[in-house]
């Protein structure tokens, strides 16, 4: 048979898939083939090229690389990255492509060094490859394989002579019948992305080598037992020598090695050298001890229940696509392990084998996945998927099975996935039998076998938390068949996606976390996703932007959607990575109703003696005490810590007084260099000492101006009482608002049915209001009293408001507003936010600087707030925006007690908010935002770039706002951060600086 790219065949001409010690672990002699390759690309896979052209005139390309980002970002001389989430871009009619499918022919040559060593076999290695490809050497086709994330290895020996110049040529298409499998929800990226390199296997070598390394937690014993055989030069099993220099050990293959040692986690990741060597090669492996296992349906690591407090990671770089360097992987697990991430899904595909090595070395939990995903069949109701279609079995096993061969040797990894989204069908149990015969120490993860009945967990995606509280305690509605059900309900349960991160969120991650925390039976979850993958672009003007579905002149694809992670795309961390590394902290300080704080040691293996709890009393900008309090944990414990007696009684002042305690890192962990530095925060919380004195009473007189208008303070108003300068800055509106720019999150169903929030508050005429000025009076006691009724078109219901204006006696630079806004008529059940917009003319408005005392230093929302604490903080208006790669409502600072701005020109205007409550419950301060630009520019925006400072200084000066949920993907927002329409009262004073 002859196999082309849309043969549904395993690799043909290849070397056996094998359980392969790393590069880089082997004494054998290798050869990179990494650099500047020949390339041209043809609009399909019949090129017509000889296999035997050089190519010597051709373009140069990097290898390992896409071709479509070859020039990225300035030019995309080879076709443009495209975009799609589940939907395939072409027909779906497997195993057949488009005829436009785009090929590349790359070309290289290489002479064996002279120092190459004789004998033996030599074989050409390609670490990933998307997505069909081709090898000929000499103009001789040796091999056809594919599987983009999966290592290939051809045998070149018999064509090698020492020496002699080679001709490598790889035809490599953009599609194939592969593509099928591989609808992973990311750009549409080909070639040789990963590593090419030439390895010699000596007669003898150690080829295949696997390790299995126990610990058993109730002696402390590891128990370490090494096979090994060789594949290539001579099959067949071959004996060799195992030593454990560090632990004195020594023997030889097959044999059960047992020692006592230090066990490896993700807490703790111990790792020893193993020594596997014959005569003619050396494989240094490093090992973790450790055994998973489930029982009485809880996930232990060496028989400790663990919580993975995980992400979903897909390979990415804003430049270079998924051909990641080992600098970025580093970047990746360093910036995890500092925000308290404990485990990552390699989603959905074997990442490049370095980062696991990362994962063993610094401590990560993984769940390894297998390349596969098959989405796009889900809306034709999976007719046709291959993993329902026995044509395909033999791929899919050869799949999974060089996935577990690549990694097996990895301690990190826990379990094995199947893959994603792809389906379910007769293929499953073939794939799971396959897995379990190569390693039946781990379990199996699949999402897509949706009653488990092959799978080792009970594993589901964007299920609520109101559903995984109840499959916590084993009472989740039961399966139709009992058997099926029994199994499934013995199960540990995993939420592989979860609180979807894309834009301004995900909210509602603390709620999850409680409930986690609250049942055995919850192994935890990992958040969707870890970062955007915005490619970076540059506009017409030279502008570098980050690009998401469209831009690129896609005219099939799936938007922001790929912007739905915890980091931008350059790596800045997000205030939901930061939200994410306070809600998932080893040591978890919460306040308790009963005003003390609940200290709480989330490890599952160590003590909190690498800690030092440190507290301080603070007030506004003003330290009052500090101190430490005397205090180690046992895994798992916890305990409730107060306020030491002695501290100054403090009568209320202008701030609030808070107690603050931070358990930070005592001293560099010896185990792991840089990451883990003296002072580094591994959990944090506070208690409220002292609420601020609230602002006496006004009791000043408005005046009359000249021309009818009135004046109070720093105010100045028309005669109708609409407010037209405050601190000598003309005011370009003041009125109620309800609306913002829609987040991802509001512009989606919750749950994927009815409408989303953003249409719901639209339908209500939310994004545009207007007010009108009903009435206008001076009070008995002085005060300016403004009636305003405030609604957006086409509908009856809207919000009834007095404004009470009032000179400040005392201060003559400072007026008071007191304002009342009452919803009248039908409202949707939630608004977007509640409170005033105050737009003041100011052409410097990025520059102005802002001191306030509240929650900070990062944006908070009402259910995304565990990062926020209380003290007093600063800013420029430019910092404080969060430029999310779909620009959206973002910035919001709760519980403002008080802000200065400090305008470029030198002058300033002070805030201070008092008396704050929405119906009945009263709260501290204001939930302020600040912006250059209005919130419909914001909308209108597609990119962070397209907003320019409009010469005029935003503000939202909000009693609430609604929370930010993760409908994009899954629940929106829970009822304990929903804002409806209520009564709003606040006190706000303020004072021209
Ligand atoms: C999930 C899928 C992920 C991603 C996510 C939406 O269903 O498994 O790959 O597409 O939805 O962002």
């Amino acid at each position: 048979m002859t196999i082309t790219y849309e043969s549904v065949a395993t690799p043909d001409g290849v070397v056996a898939p094998r359980f392969r010690p790393p590069t880089g672990a082997s004494s054998a002699s290798a050869m990179t083939l990494d650099g500047e390759w020949r390339f041209r690309l043809f609009p399909h896979p019949d090129t017509g090229v000889d296999r035997g052209e050089r190519g010597d005139d051709w373009d140069r390309l990097v290898v390992p690389g896409h071709w479509q980002l070859a020039q990225a970002p300035h030019a995309w001389p080879y076709g443009m990255p495209e975009y799609n989430n589940v939907l395939y871009p072409f027909p779906v009619d497997p195993p057949h492509v488009p005829d436009d499918n785009p090929t590349g022919e790359y070309r290289t040559t290489f002479r064996l060094p002279a120092d190459w060593p004789e004998g033996g076999r030599t074989v050409l290695r390609f670490e990933g490859v998307d997505s069909w490809f081709q090898v000929a050497l000499d103009g001789e086709v040796l091999a056809t394989s594919h599987g983009s994330r999966l290592p290939t290895e051809v045998d070149l020996t018999d064509r090698l002579h020492a020496g002699g110049e080679h001709l490598l040529a790889v035809r490599v298409t953009k599609w194939s019948a592969m593509s099928y499998v591989e609808d992973q929800d990311q750009w549409w990226l080909s070639g040789i992305f990963r590593s090419v390199t030439l390895e010699h296997r000596p007669d003898g070598a150690l080829d295949d080598v696997r390790v299995h390394a126990d610990y058993d937690h109730t002696t402390g014993v590891g128990t370490l037992r090494v096979d090994t055989a060789t594949v290539v030069a001579t099959p067949g099993p071959v004996a060799a020598r195992v030593t454990v220099p560090e632990l004195g050990i020594e023997g030889v293959t097959g044999e059960e090695l047992q020692i006592a040692v230090e066990p490896w986690s993700a807490e703790q990741p111990r790792l020893y050298d193993v020594v596997i060597s014959t005569d003619t090669e050396t494989v240094t492996l490093a090992v973790g001890f450790r055994t998973v296992s489930i029982e009485g349906g809880v996930f232990l690591v060496n028989g400790r229940p663990i919580k993975l407090r995980g992400i979903n990671r897909h390979e990415f770089d804003p430049l270079r696509g998924r051909a990641v360097t080992p600098e970025l992987m580093l970047e990746d697990v360093l910036l995890m392990k500092r925000h308290h991430i404990n485990a990552v899904r390699t989603s959905h595909y074997p990442p490049h084998p370095h980062f696991l090595d990362l994962c063993d070395r610094y401590g990560l939990y993984v769940v390894d996945e297998n390349d596969l995903e098959t989405h796009g069949f889900q809306p034709g109701g999976w007719v046709g998927n291959p993993v329902d279609d026995p044509a395909w079995t033999e791929v899919l096993v050869d799949r999974v099975t060089r996935t577990v061969r690549r990694d097996a040797h990895h301690a990190s990894i826990v379990m094995w996935s199947l893959g994603n989204e792809a389906g379910g069908g007769c293929n499953l149990p073939v794939m799971v039998d396959a897995v379990r015969e190569l390693d039946p120490s781990r379990p199996i993860h699949y999402e897509g076998d949706f009653s488990s009945d092959h799978v080792d967990v009970y594993s589901r995606m964007y299920a609520d938390s109101e559903e995984v509280e109840l499959i916590g305690q084993g009472i989740e509605p039961p399966l139709e068949r009992p058997d099926v059900d029994a199994r499934r309900r013995a199960m540990p349960f995993v939420l592989c996606e979860y609180a979807h991160a894309m834009g301004n969120g995900p909210g509602g991650l603390a709620d999850y976390d409680a409930i986690f925390d609250r049942y055995p039976r919850l192994l935890g979850g990992f958040i969707w996703e870890w970062i955007d993958h915005g490619l970076t672009r540059a506009d017409a003007d030279g502008n570098l932007f980050s690009a998401y579905g469209g831009d690129f002149g896609e005219r099939f694809h799936d938007g922001t959607f790929i912007a739905d992670g915890l980091l931008l795309p350059d790596r800045t961390p997000s205030p939901g990575l930061r939200e994410t590394a306070a809600v998932f902290a080893p040591i978890r300080i919460d306040t308790r109703p009963d005003g003390a704080l609940l200290v709480r040691n989330r490890y599952s293996f160590r003590d909190t003696s690498h800690a030092e709890l440190r507290w301080t009393l603070h007030r506004g900008e003003e330290e009052l005490a500090t101190g430490t309090l005397d205090l180690v944990l046992d895994a798992g414990t916890e305990t409730v810590v107060r306020p030491p007696s002695g501290l100054p009684l403090l009568e209320p002042g202008e701030a609030p007084v808070w107690w603050t305690v931070r358990a930070v890192q005592q001293k560099a962990e010896a185990l792991e260099e840089a990451w883990l530095e003296p002072g580094f925060e591994l959990g944090a919380g506070q208690l409220l000492l002292v609420e601020p004195a609230g602002l006496p009473a006004p009791a000043g007189r408005v005046t009359t101006e000249a021309d009818g208008g009135f004046r109070a303070g720093p105010a100045v108003f028309d005669v109708r009482g609409g407010l037209r300068s405050l601190a000598g800055r003309a005011v370009h509106d003041l009125r109620v608002d309800a609306w913002r720019a829609p987040t991802d999150n509001d512009r989606r169903p919750a749950r994927w049915r009815g409408p989303a929030d953003a249409e719901k508050w639209r339908g209500a005429g939310l994004h545009l209001l207007a007010e009108r000025k009903d009435g206008v009076a001076v009070t008995a006691d002085g005060a300016l009293a403004v009636e305003a009724r405030t609604a957006g078109p086409a509908t009856r219901a809207g919000f009834a408001t007095t404004y009470r204006w009032q000179p400040v006696t005392y201060a003559p630079d400072a007026v008071d507003l007191l304002v009342d806004i009452r919803p009248e008529g039908r409202w949707p059940e939630s608004v977007a936010r509640l409170g005033l917009l105050l737009a003041l003319d100011e052409p410097q408005a990025a520059e102005t600087g802002v001191r306030w005392t509240g929650l900070g230093p990062d944006e908070s929302y009402a259910d995304s707030r565990y990062a926020a604490l209380g003290g007093a903080w600063r800013h420029t208006v430019a910092d404080w925006q969060t430029r999310y790669t779909h620009p959206q409502e973002n910035g919001a600072r709760r519980g403002v007690t008080s802000a200065a701005l400090s305008f470029a020109d030198g002058s300033g205007l002070r805030i201070d908010a008092d008396d704050v409550t929405i119906g009945a419950r009263s709260q501290l301060g204001i939930e302020l935002s600040l912006r250059p630009w209005s919130d419909d520019a914001l909308e209108r925006a597609a990119h962070p770039h397209e907003l320019v400072p409009d010469g005029r200084l935003w503000l939202h000066l909000d009693a609430a706002q609604h929370g930010v949920g993760s409908a994009a993907c899954g629940p929106g927002v829970l009822p304990n951060a929903q804002l409806h329409a209520a009564p709003v009262r606040m006190r706000l004073r303020f004072t021209s600086l």
